[in-house]
């Protein structure tokens, strides 16, 4: 049986270096885009082949720049000097190059900071427009932190390693609910023993396209990687990979195991059940998880389709995010005690209670609460772990039982189906990015890039923009559990 070799990250980076390679040979910026080159064995093979991946693409675009849009330079040439104001100009700059590297030449808002996709990039982000609000750390000084962290948390280093590649990863595509955010929780998981560091997944029952797995209350990340990992050999040797677990913990962002599925060539599908947080289309009490969905599909030289998100409006981290800012939450993210919806944060944080995907049943709010029950059969009902309200609660200080999460991993060999699927899959991207504009400021975007505007933004940035009370949360982690603090320059 083969080995697949696979990393969650290598397939995003790969295709982050060609979007910035590819935007250097149009815009000549004076700044060479890094890699944030954190020690992972996955990023030393991404370091490996990146170089020769971007070589294969400059050429085509050094033409295209020339030749098939005169006006190309020209245009990037001024923008390049958005890209060098703030932090918040940096995403707005690193946008504008993503734009003409893809044809996406249709984007001229590149230099206005108050558009409605800046907007929700400060959503998703902990980073603030204030210089003050704001601690930069290099990804591996972040990586570094938390690897140290865990393992003077009962957690072999081996361990250690996955589940902070995990988070720091979920930090480096923006996803900041889902990085250091969550370290704490972890590590108080562990401290109680609701989790345990060491614990090995074991494989329970398999055919030669399934497999169902005992978690043994381990790490997300390990048991998550274990799985999704047993799919991609059943997927290579028979087309289709479809693995269940029971007894996991919490899994991170569900779109990691689906690019780790796309680094293997192969489309990738991943859900997990979640502690109640979201409320059933006429019920005012919690009683389904925030239960992401990933799908995730390779298609040409990196790019790529990376669906990741939670059923509800948003995911719970997000409101933890607005509540850590002391900022207001939109309406129709959550409820308040009384079942209306609330806009402060901290209301929607203590009730605890977030509306389904859709909102309303007005507007369609019973959709993503079909989605969060359709996660749970697929979860806590196939893998025979806890579902819905059975799910413990999990809160900062730490639980104090296991959590037995249901999860699922799913992976699709492309070749045993009509040829040229990365092709296809390219081209469906092209035409949705290509699509007219309702606002020639706000470019048509497919699932997955947000995500790779804010990697390029780190990379820019050199370092992971970190709110001053995630800092500060660090900080205190570190004197408690006796570690180097956290680095910010
Ligand atoms: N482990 C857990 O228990 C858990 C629970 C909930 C969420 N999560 C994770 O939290 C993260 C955030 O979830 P979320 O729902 O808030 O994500 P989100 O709303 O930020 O993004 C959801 C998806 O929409 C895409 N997207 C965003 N803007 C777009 C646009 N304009 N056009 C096209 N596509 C666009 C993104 O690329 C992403 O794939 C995810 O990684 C998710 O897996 C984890």
């Amino acid at each position: 049986m083969q080995t697949p070799v696979v990393s969650g990250s290598r397939f995003v980076r790969m295709y982050f270096k060609g979007l910035m390679a590819r935007a250097e040979c149009i815009a000549a910026p004076t700044q060479t885009p890094s890699s944030h080159g954190y020690a992972t064995s996955s990023s030393m093979s991404i370091a490996q082949t990146s170089s020769r991946w971007v070589t294969t693409i400059a050429a085509p675009t050094i033409r295209r720049g020339m030749d098939g849009n005169a006006g190309a330079v020209r245009q990037l040439s001024a923008k390049a000097s958005c890209s060098t104001l703030s932090s918040t100009s940096a995403i707005v700059g690193v946008e504008q190059q993503g734009s003409e590297s893809h044809g996406w030449n249709k984007r001229n808002h590149l230099c206005s900071g108050s558009t409605p996709f800046f907007y929700a990039q400060q959503q998703r982000s902990m980073s603030t427009s204030g210089a003050a609000k704001k601690g930069l750390v290099p990804v591996e000084e972040a990586r570094r932190f938390m690897v140290d962290c865990l393992v003077n948390s009962k957690t072999p280093l081996a361990h250690a390693k996955q589940q902070a590649d995990l988070l720091v990863e979920a930090d480096y595509r923006g996803h900041f609910s889902h990085g250091m955010n969550r370290l704490e929780m972890y590590i108080n998981d562990l401290h109680k023993n609701a989790c345990n560091g060491e614990a090995v997944p074991s494989v329970l029952n398999e055919t030669p396209a399934t497999a169902w797995v005992d978690g043994n209350n381990g790490l997300g990340a390990v048991v998550g990687n274990f799985c999704m990992d047993l799919a991609i050999r059943k997927a290579k040797e028979v087309g289709v990979g479809w693995v269940c677990a029971k007894r996991s913990n919490h899994y991170g962002i569900a779109g990691w195991y689906t690019l780790r599925a796309m680094n293997a060539g192969c489309i990738g599908m991943s859900m997990t059940n979640t502690s109640p947080l979201a409320s059933p289309t006429r019920s005012k009490e919690a009683a389904l998880g925030t239960n992401p969905i990933s799908v995730g599909a390779p298609g040409k030289d990196g790019d790529g389709f990376v669906l990741d998100m939670a059923t509800t409006a948003v995911a719970v981290g997000k409101i933890e995010m607005q509540r850590r800012k002391n900022e207001p939450i939109p309406v129709g993210w959550a409820q308040g005690p009384d079942g209306h919806p609330t806009t402060d944060a901290s209301v929607a944080f203590e009730t605890a209670c977030l509306m389904p995907l859709g909102g309303t049943e007005l507007t369609s709010g019973y959709k993503g609460y079909g989605l969060g029950a359709m996660v749970e059969v697929f979860c806590g009902v196939l893998a025979g772990a806890n579902y819905a309200t059975k799910i413990r609660k999990w809160t900062h200080a730490g639980a104090d039982s296991e959590a037995d999460l249901g999860q699922c991993f799913v992976a699709i060999n492309p070749a045993c189906f009509a040829p040229g699927f990365e092709g296809r899959l390219s081209d469906l991207t092209s035409i949705l990015r290509n699509m007219p504009m309702t606002d020639p400021n706000h470019p048509v975007l497919v699932a997955g890039d947000p995500e790779l505007h804010h990697m390029a933004m780190v990379d820019r940035e050199g370092g992971l923009a970190y709110h001053v009370n995630q800092i500060k949360t660090c900080t205190e982690l570190s004197e408690r559990l006796g570690v180097k603090p956290i680095a910010v320059i």
